[in-house]
C-alpha cells in the first residue's frame, strides 16, 4: 500500500495547471455509451476512477483508447454492448451507476449492482430509480442488484426530491433517446451537470436549461459522435487555493473557470486571504502585511452554488489554524467527518456536535501517522501536514489517487516536501 511522507514545509509559492474535472469526465464517459460514432473526450485527468470507468465501459463492450500523455479519451459505442454490470468494478465506484441512464436508453433493458454506501454517508440512488420509473421503465431491485426493462421510454415530468447530482446526471441521459419531451424539476446546477449537458448536446441531443433548476430534455432518435473539451476540476483548484492559506504561501491556479469558484473564492477572503483574478487565473496569497493570520469563519456546506461539500475537509485544515472559533456544518452527506479523529491526532481542537463541527483553532499542528478515510479527506489531511511541525505519514492514499493526477509533484513543484513511498508494510 502507497503512502505519503510529509515534511513541514516553506510557503508553497507558484502557480500549478488544474487537470479537468473527475466529477465531469465520468459522467460524460457514461454517456459515450449512448453515442452511435467516435467519442473524442479532452483533458481527460490522471486518475484511478477514469481507469475504473474505461473499464467498465470496456467489459460493457465499447472500444476505448486513453493517451494519458495527450489526456484524450476516444470511444466507440457502435457494436453490441452488455446490458449487464460487472459487482467488482460498481462496488468500487459509486459513479459505474451512471451507466444505467445510458444502457437503459440505448439497450432498453439494464442490470446495474447496487452501489454501497461508502465513507461518507449511505448514498442511496432512490432518486434515480424513481426518476427511470417515471420515464416508463419497469424497475427491480433483487439480490443486490436494479434491472430495468422499457421497450421504449417516455418523456415525463419529474419532480427531484432533492438535487441531487447523480439521479439529474442518469436521468437526463436516460431522457436523451427517449419519445418526446421529459421536464426534470429541482434538479443539480452543478457545473459538471452543464458540460455533460453541453457534450450531450454536441452529439445530437436536445437539452435545455441545464444549470438551472428546471432542465428540458426534448428525446431524439439517437446520438452521432462528439468532441469535448471536460471543464477544469474547481475541486482541484480549491484544494490548492487552500495550500496558499494553510501553508502562509502564495498560489495561482491556471486552466481554471473563476465562475466555479465564487462560493469558495467568498470564504478564503472572509479568513482574510487575499484572493485575485489574474490573465493567467486566480491567485491566493496569505497576507502578511495584513495582521497576517488566518480569521475563523463559519462554512455550511449545501448544494451549488453553495460552499461544496467536497472542499469541506480542505477548508477545516484552513479553520483549524484560524484565530478563534469556526463551525463547520455539513449538510449533504450524513458522515463526512471522518477526517475530525486524524486531524484531532495531529493537535487540532475540534468537536462533533451532529452535523456541525466546532472548532478551535490552534497555534500549530504536529506530525502524526494519519489515515486517508476518503478522497478529500486525503487531500486535506495532506495540506495540514505541510505545516505541521516534524513528519506526517499519511496511508491509505489510494484514496487520493482516485481523484487528484500526481498531487505529490505538483505540490512538490511549488515547494511542498512531499515524497510518495509505493509500498510498505504497517509496523508490527
Ligand atoms: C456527486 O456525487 C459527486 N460525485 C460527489 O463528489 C459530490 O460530493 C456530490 O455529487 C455532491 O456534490 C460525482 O459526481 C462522481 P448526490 P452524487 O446524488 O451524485 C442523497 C468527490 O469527492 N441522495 O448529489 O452521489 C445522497 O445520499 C465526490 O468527488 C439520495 O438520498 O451526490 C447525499 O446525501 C464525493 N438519493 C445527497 O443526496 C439519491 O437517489 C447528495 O448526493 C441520490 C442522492
Amino acid at each position: 500500500m502507497a503512502r505519503f511522507i510529509i515534511n513541514n514545509s516553506p510557503p508553497l509559492k507558484g502557480s500549478v495547471k488544474i487537470s479537468g474535472s473527475k466529477n465531469a469526465v465520468l459522467p460524460i464517459l457514461a454517456a459515450s455509451l449512448l453515442a452511435e460514432g467516435e467519442c473524442v473526450i479532452r483533458d481527460v485527468p490522471c486518475q484511478s476512477d477514469v481507469e475504473t470507468m474505461r473499464m467498465l465501459l470496456e467489459r460493457l463492450g465499447a472500444d476505448l483508447y486513453w493517451d494519458k500523455e495527450a489526456g484524450i479519451i476516444q470511444t466507440l459505442a457502435s457494436g453490441r454492448l452488455r446490458t449487464e454490470a460487472e459487482y467488482e468494478l460498481v462496488s468500487k465506484m459509486r459513479a459505474s451507476f451512471l451507466v444505467m441512464g445510458p444502457l437503459l436508453a440505448r439497450l432498453g433493458e439494464v442490470n446495474v449492482p447496487l452501489p454501497g454506501g461508502c465513507a461518507i454517508g449511505a448514498r442511496p440512488v432512490d432518486l434515480h430509480l424513481k426518476g427511470f420509473s417515471a420515464l416508463g421503465a419497469q424497475v427491480m431491485q433483487e439480490h443486490g442488484n436494479v434491472r430495468a426493462k422499457a421497450k421504449r421510454l417516455k418523456g415525463a415530468k419529474i419532480y427531484l426530491d432533492f438535487p441531487s447530482v447523480g439521479a439529474t446526471e442518469n436521468i437526463m441521459m436516460a431522457a436523451v433517446l427517449a419519445d418526446g419531451v421529459t421536464v426534470l424539476e429541482n434538479c443539480a446546477v452543478e457545473p459538471e451537470v452543464v458540460d455533460l449537458a453541453n457534450f450531450l448536446n454536441s452529439a445530437g441531443a436536445e437539452i435545455r436549461g441545464a444549470g438551472t433548476d428546471t432542465i428540458k430534455i426534448t428525446g431524439v432518435k439517437s446520438l452521432s459522435e462528439a468532441d469535448h473539451q471536460v471543464i477544469p476540476d474547481r475541486i482541484e483548484a480549491g484544494t490548492f487555493m487552500v495550500a496558499a492559506g494553510v501553508t502562509k504561501g502564495d498560489i495561482t491556479v491556471t486552466n481554471v473557470v473563476a465562475d466555479h469558484l465564487k462560493p469558495l473564492i467568498a470564504k478564503l477572503k472572509e479568513v482574510n486571504l487575499d484572493v485575485t483574478e489574474t490573465e493567467a487565473g486566480v491567485r491566493v496569497k496569505y497576507q502578511e502585511e495584513k495582521g497576517g493570520h488566518i480569521i475563523a469563519a463559519d462554512v455550511k456546506t449545501l448544494p451549488y452554488p453553495g460552499f461544496p461539500t467536497d472542499m469541506q475537509a480542505q477548508f477545516m485544515s484552513l479553520l483549524i489554524l484560524a484565530e478563534g472559533t469556526s463551525i463547520v456544518t455539513e449538510t449533504v452527506f450524513e458522515n463526512r467527518f471522518m477526517h475530525v479523529g486524524e486531524f484531532k491526532r495531529m493537535g487540532a481542537d475540534i468537536k462533533i456536535e451532529s452535523r456541525s463541527a466546532v472548532i478551535e483553532g490552534v497555534k500549530n499542528l504536529t506530525g502524526a501517522q494519519v489515515k486517508a478515510t476518503d478522497l478529500r479527506a486525503g487531500a486535506a489531511l495532506a495540506l495540514a501536514a505541510l505545516t505541521a511541525s516534524g513528519t506526517t505519514e499519511l496511508s491509505d492514499i489510494y484514496h487520493i489517487d482516485r481523484g487528484y493526477c500526481n498531487l505529490a509533484e505538483k505540490l512538490s513543484q511549488l515547494g511542498a516536501r512531499i515524497r510518495r513511498e509505493e509500498d510498505f508494510s504497517e509496523k508490527k
